[in-house]
């Protein structure tokens, strides 16, 4: 079986699995949570080279104080376990997406992290926090513009690869295989530039349900896919 360079996964269903099990949605996230570690480590073990999660998004600042709360709370202890976890995994950590949001520990937290695990290299790993595509984008943009506005880029030089470094995701090959969890057929604004020609898998399966069984499954489809980029395959 081929294992995909890149692995991208939206982290949906926390909530309505906590739900399901007449608890509050925070104790979905909490198991969401662990449930990532122990599939960071799946990944590790298959060989794949890029994980990249999408944790928070810059919509997600709409739920209730408490859900928020909960949610900055969790990203504290995870920030400091994930260490750990970039020490026996040997990864690399990056975070993607509008840190300056975040009360300065988290910032302070998340700097820290990416600087210890700087120099690991057999397994990328990003967690988008605060992300959104468009946010991104426009961030992006707006450098480019300072940037051939004040003589440093010829306009008529943006290409691809150009624009592609003012990403958040600069350096970081695109995703192969985008999977979302529990349910929904949506990008929520995740990667709309990077999953241009990624394979989709979706699952009705919620998120801290999503186990190792469930991710060889996935890696099962994406084998049987027959991936074209716009051209045609010889018979
Ligand atoms: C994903 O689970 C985690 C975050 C977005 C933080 P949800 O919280 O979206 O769970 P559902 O989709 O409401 O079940
Ligand atoms: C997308 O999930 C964001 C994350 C998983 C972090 P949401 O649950 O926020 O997306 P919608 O609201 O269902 O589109
Ligand atoms: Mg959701």
């Amino acid at each position: 079986m081929k294992v995909p360079n890149h692995i991208a996964i939206i982290l949906d269903g926390n909530g309505r699995w906590a739900k399901a099990k007449g608890m509050p949605r925070g104790y979905g996230h909490i198991k969401g949570c662990a449930n990532l570690e122990s599939i960071c480590d799946d990944i590790k073990d298959l060989g794949v080279k890029y994980l990249t999660v999408y944790a928070f998004s810059t919509e997600n600042w709409k739920r209730s104080r408490e859900e928020v709360d909960g949610l900055m709370k969790l990203f504290r202890s995870y920030l400091k376990k994930c260490m750990k976890s970039a020490e026996k995994n040997k990864m690399r950590v990056k975070v993607i997406g509008d840190i300056s949001a975040f009360d300065d520990d988290i910032q302070d937290k998340i700097k820290k992290l990416e600087d210890f695990s700087k120099d690991y290299n057999e397994l990328f790993f990003q967690i988008a926090l605060n992300y959104g595509s468009r946010d991104e984008i426009l961030r992006g943009v707006r450098r480019l513009a300072h940037d051939a506005a004040e003589g440093r880029l010829d306009p008529d030089k943006i290409d691809e690869g150009v624009f592609e470094n003012y990403l958040d995701t600069a350096g970081i090959p695109d995703p192969d295989l985008m999977i979302r969890t529990s349910g929904e057929l949506r990008l929520s604004n995740f990667l709309l530039w990077q999953l241009a020609y990624t394979e989709f898998y979706f699952t009705d399966v919620p998120w801290p349900d999503f186990h190792k069984p469930e991710l060889l499954k996935a890696i099962e489809k994406y084998n049987e896919r027959d991936r074209r980029y716009g051209g045609v395959k010889e018979e």
